[in-house]
């Protein structure tokens, strides 16, 4: 009786049968390897490697801008965000701040890689750029300390970054599938340097005056405060940046992007 329940629940019927197919085939075709987008230019890799990237990348930022569905990236401008929190635990900020639906404007149309340095046989690519402007809107939380003062509030937050230098550090490990060789990003650091940052935390302390006050106090510090709070940022942003870049290294060959 067993035996035969079991027997009769393994057994394939031809429409089970037609639905592994179709999955087998699908899961072929998304697993596949693919090539770099048609727009994008290649780079080969001679002595003028970075310098190529550097136009190749800059070009190819541009064109995903939007998002791709293939690759499964996501529209880059507006970027949006579900949530950063930024934990600054050293004296004399000690603060937690928690941004939630974040939008993310002008940070790739205002962007511009200036140099490449890489070093494929380490898997190690590491470039600056300049960004004239990252504007952060979302719904924040905050509770802590700024520069010894108490600072508690929720609503709606205004971060602006502006003229800033980064430096991104993509740190690759090799793996394969299928017999082809492929890269993913293990690490993505980023580090940000501003000329000025400006920031609005409206409802601080529930209070429109205190609020006011906190607010002018903040920017008139800016750069104190965002010493603080720029590890949690560049964190957060490293992950975006990696998770991004990985849609597209993980499923074209190392061979296809950077071409021998
Ligand atoms: C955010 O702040 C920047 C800098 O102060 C300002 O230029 C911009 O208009 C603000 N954005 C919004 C939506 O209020």
């Amino acid at each position: 009786m067993e035996l035969r329940m079991r027997y009769r629940l393994t057994q394939p019927t031809t429409a089970s049968l037609l639905v592994l197919a179709t999955t087998a085939v699908l899961m072929a075709v998304s697993c596949a390897a693919k090539d770099l987008p048609e727009a994008f230019d290649k780079c080969k890799r001679d002595s003028n490697f970075d310098k190529c990237l550097v136009d190749a990348v800059n070009k190819a930022i541009q064109i995903l801008k939007p998002g791709n569905k293939e690759f499964e990236v996501p529209a880059l401008e507006p970027l949006h965000v579900k949530s950063l929190v930024i934990d600054a635990g050293t004296a004399p900020i000690n603060l937690r701040q928690t941004l939630k639906n974040v939008m993310v404007t002008d940070m790739i149309s205002t962007s511009k890689i200036q140099r490449y340095r890489t070093d494929l046989d380490k898997y190690l690519i590491i470039c600056d750029s300049f960004t004239g402007r990252i504007q952060m809107l979302g719904d924040y939380e905050m509770s802590g300390r700024i520069l010894l003062l108490p600072i508690t509030g929720n609503g709606r937050a205004n971060i602006t970054l502006v003229n800033t230098k980064i430096e991104h550090r993509l740190i690759g490990e090799p793996f394969e599938k299928d017999g082809v060789q492929y890269m993913r990003l293990k690490e993505y650091r980023v580090s940000f340097d501003p000329k000025r940052v400006y920031m609005h935390f409206e409802n601080l302390f529930n209070d429109a005056t205190l609020s006011q006050t906190m607010n002018r106090f903040l920017n008139d510090n800016w750069e104190t405060v965002f010493n603080e709070l720029k590890v949690g940022y560049a964190k957060s942003f490293g992950r975006i940046f990696r998770e991004i870049s990985n849609r597209l290294f993980e499923k074209i060959p190392m061979d296809s992007i950077f071409l021998r």
